[in-house]
């Protein structure tokens, strides 16, 4: 499955729109339920209209009716492990089981493994609304 995943999100990749960083990310997130859903990034001219893959993926996960994220791949056109920008951690922890992994691929595709838990440790979540 994981292979699986890291295609599908190198052909994701290679649909972002990013005429202005030249940076393409791709990802694909798996629900619990095993379903695969897969998003690049997509620029704006009015650069804080950019959407990050994640935000893509999530997206789509949600018109399918999923909504619980065990695991998610980055890869990215960049020299380096893409890790998920911050404001995107928060974005994935809304969805997440308590154990969702995150794997990074870098271009030579080395593989590099974390726990969201861990990226975004001492998180805001839904517990802490208690509603
Ligand atoms: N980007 C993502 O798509 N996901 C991330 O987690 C990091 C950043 C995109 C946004 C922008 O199009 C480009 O990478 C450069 O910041």
């Amino acid at each position: 499955m994981l292979t699986q995943m890291y295609a599908l999100a190198l052909t994701a990749s290679k649909q972002a729109y990013s005429p202005y960083s030249h940076f393409k990310v791709g990802v694909c997130l798996e629900t619990t339920s095993g379903q695969l859903f897969s998003g690049c990034n997509i620029e704006n001219v009015s650069y804080s209209l950019t959407l990050c893959a994640e935000s893509v993926a999530i997206a789509a996960m949600i018109i399918a009716g999923e909504q619980a994220i065990q695991r998610l791949v980055i890869v990215s056109s960049g020299i380096d492990f893409c890790s998920p920008c911050g404001a995107c951690r928060q974005r994935l922890l809304e969805f997440a089981t308590d154990t969702m992994e995150i794997h990074l691929f870098n271009p030579a595709g080395d593989c590099r493994k974390h726990l969201l838990s861990d990226l975004l440790p001492y998180s805001f979540s839904k517990k802490d609304l208690a509603i």
